[in-house]
């Protein structure tokens, strides 16, 4: 049986490492840019950038995954009546629509990372990052249960 203290520091790493992610990724597309305006060589740091952007995602992918199968209350009730639950922001939310965002951003972010590292030069690595990258950052936001979106409101930090 799952504890209690582990639902919590799952939930407490979960909602840190959302700005690990976000700052990683807003990193990366700044030095992206700044490379594509300079026609500077792809370097170390932005190797490094790159690759904290990625683990980050699969980390917090996979802290989400452990929260929703396991510890969390609105998804438990959304799968008691999935029907009812789906006319229910909160329970909506957590049970499909922050999953779902979760699952597209990640996704974007991997499928962006093969097709720039198949990329010919550091140009067109650099404009498919700009794009995929970009497209990665908006559905985060748009996942993330800020304090002002009503019904579904959680804390900056916990
Ligand atoms: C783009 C990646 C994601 C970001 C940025 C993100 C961010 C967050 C944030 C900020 C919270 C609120 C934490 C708090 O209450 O302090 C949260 C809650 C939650 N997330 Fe995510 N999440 C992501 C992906 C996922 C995925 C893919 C899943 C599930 C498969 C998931 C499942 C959950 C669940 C179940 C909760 C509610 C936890 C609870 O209160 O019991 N998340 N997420």
């Amino acid at each position: 049986m799952p504890s209690c203290r582990m639902y919590s520091a799952l939930l407490y790493l979960h909602s840190y490492n959302r700005w690990l992610l976000l700052f990683a990724g807003l990193f990366v597309l700044f030095l992206t840019v700044r490379g594509l305006l300079q026609q500077s060589p792809f370097g170390r740091r932005e190797r490094i950038a790159g690759l904290v952007f990625l683990i980050s995602m699969d980390v917090q992918f996979l802290l989400g995954i452990l929260l929703y199968a396991f510890f969390n209350a609105e998804v438990k009730a959304a799968f008691a009546n999935f029907g009812a639950a789906m006319k229910q922001a909160s329970l909506r939310f957590f049970a499909v629509e922050h999953f779902a965002l979760g699952l597209i951003a990640m996704i974007l972010l991997h499928v962006g990372n093969v097709l720039a590292r198949r990329a010919a030069d550091d140009n067109k690595h650099r404009k498919l990052k700009l794009i995929f990258f970009s497209l990665t950052l908006l559905v985060v936001l748009l996942a993330i249960p800020w304090p002002f979106r009503e019904q579904i409101a959680r804390p900056l930090l916990r």
